[in-house]
């Protein structure tokens, strides 16, 4: 482990103790886009998995890649720590129904997000272990990532420790996943949580929003729509920039841009209303920590998601960007 001026600690190889997972089965609870990754990596670091999952088509992929998936109620009366990859709105049930039932004294349960834990969906019982191991990559490239030997970053944190043994079994875990070879940051579930919210709804909306305005705009300008979407993010110049955010610096980076473009770009950065921007993110702050959020989407649940309807209604019909990104894509390949 090594502590940060800031006092952070981060964890790399060799902070797992030997043999952290010796004797243990962990049961991998959902194959989806995050569980199959994780169900192969520990598979493929020697550990005894497990995988539960509901009878669906995720049940047969895990059959094609050599498990014997079973209901979720028996793995998790079967295994002594439970990594739960599943949706993070369907974690109550799930927990309630089919989780809790098997639950036994010196268990282990681990999650990949904060979300249940900061919000009261989950009420782990005081005689488990409760972890949170939470990617910060998305879940095929944590297989990726995995076979190329990189790794990827993730946050740990041992919410409850029944067992004496939660932090072992924590970066046992992170290193058989493949997490340590990049490294793992301790973040609190409940930080984690609001860390994930906050900027998925400020930063996330203000870029969508400039992309949707600027398409807008240069299109009605004459511009060609084809040539505004390469722009802003099909060539891949975008994404290549925010790599260099990562490997450069956020300012460092500034020096791989033109003259042109850092007079340009500066000076309207700071001709933004940023007080009204900075007002709109402290709203949004308030509303996640206070919880307001989490009940919101707990009704919008129980209606039965009238809202995320309207938006997969509005994101898969016809829009001219869209459009134009067909465009490109049947001219190049
Ligand atoms: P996903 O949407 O791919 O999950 C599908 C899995 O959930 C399948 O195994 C399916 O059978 C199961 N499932 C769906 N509804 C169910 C229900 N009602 N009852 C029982 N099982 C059900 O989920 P994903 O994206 O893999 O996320 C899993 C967890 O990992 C979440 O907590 C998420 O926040 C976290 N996470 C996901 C990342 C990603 O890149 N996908 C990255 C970091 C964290």
């Amino acid at each position: 482990m090594t502590e940060g001026d800031g006092g952070v600690k981060f964890y790399r190889r060799g902070d797992a103790p030997e043999g952290a997972l010796q004797g243990e089965t962990v049961g991998v609870i959902g194959y989806g886009n995050l569980g199959r990754s994780m169900a192969l990596n520990l598979r493929d670091s020697g550990v005894d998995v497990r995988v539960g999952n509901i009878d669906d088509p995720y049940r047969a992929v895990a059959a094609r890649d050599g498990f014997e998936p079973v209901p979720i109620a028996d793995v998790a009366a079967a295994c002594d720590i439970l990594y739960l990859l599943i949706p993070d709105e369907v974690m109550d049930d799930v927990y309630r129904d089919e989780v809790a039932p098997g639950l036994a004294a010196g268990n282990a349960m681990c999650f990949a997000s904060g979300y249940a834990l900061a919000y009261g969906l989950v009420p782990p019982p005081p005689e488990v272990d409760v972890l949170l191991l939470a990617p910060r990559m998305l879940g095929e490239e944590v297989r990726h990532t995995y076979e190329s030997g990189d790794g990827f970053f993730t946050y740990v944190s041992v919410e409850q420790d029944a067992t004496g043994r939660a932090w072992q079994r924590l970066l046992g875990l992170a290193d058989a996943v493949g997490s340590l070879r990049k490294g793992a940051m301790q973040l609190s579930a409940d930080k984690e949580a609001t860390l994930d919210l906050l900027i998925e709804q400020t930063v996330g909306p203000y870029l969508g929003t400039a992309i949707q305005l600027a398409f807008q705009l240069g299109a009605d300008a004459g511009l060609p729509p084809e040539a505004l979407v390469l722009e802003m993010y099909m060539s891949g110049e975008m994404a290549r920039t925010f790599q260099t955010f990562a490997e450069e610096g956020f300012y460092r980076s500034t020096t791989w841009h033109g003259a042109v473009a850092q007079y340009g770009g500066f000076l309207r950065t700071l001709s933004l209303d940023r007080e009204a921007m900075a007002r709109h993110f402290a709203e949004t702050l308030e509303d996640i920590r206070s919880g307001g959020f989490a009940k919101r989407f707990h009704d919008e649940k129980q209606a039965g998601y009238p809202t995320l309807q309207a938006i997969a209604g509005i994101t898969s019909g016809d829009d001219p960007m869209t459009a134009a990104e067909q465009r490109v894509r049947d001219a190049l390949g």
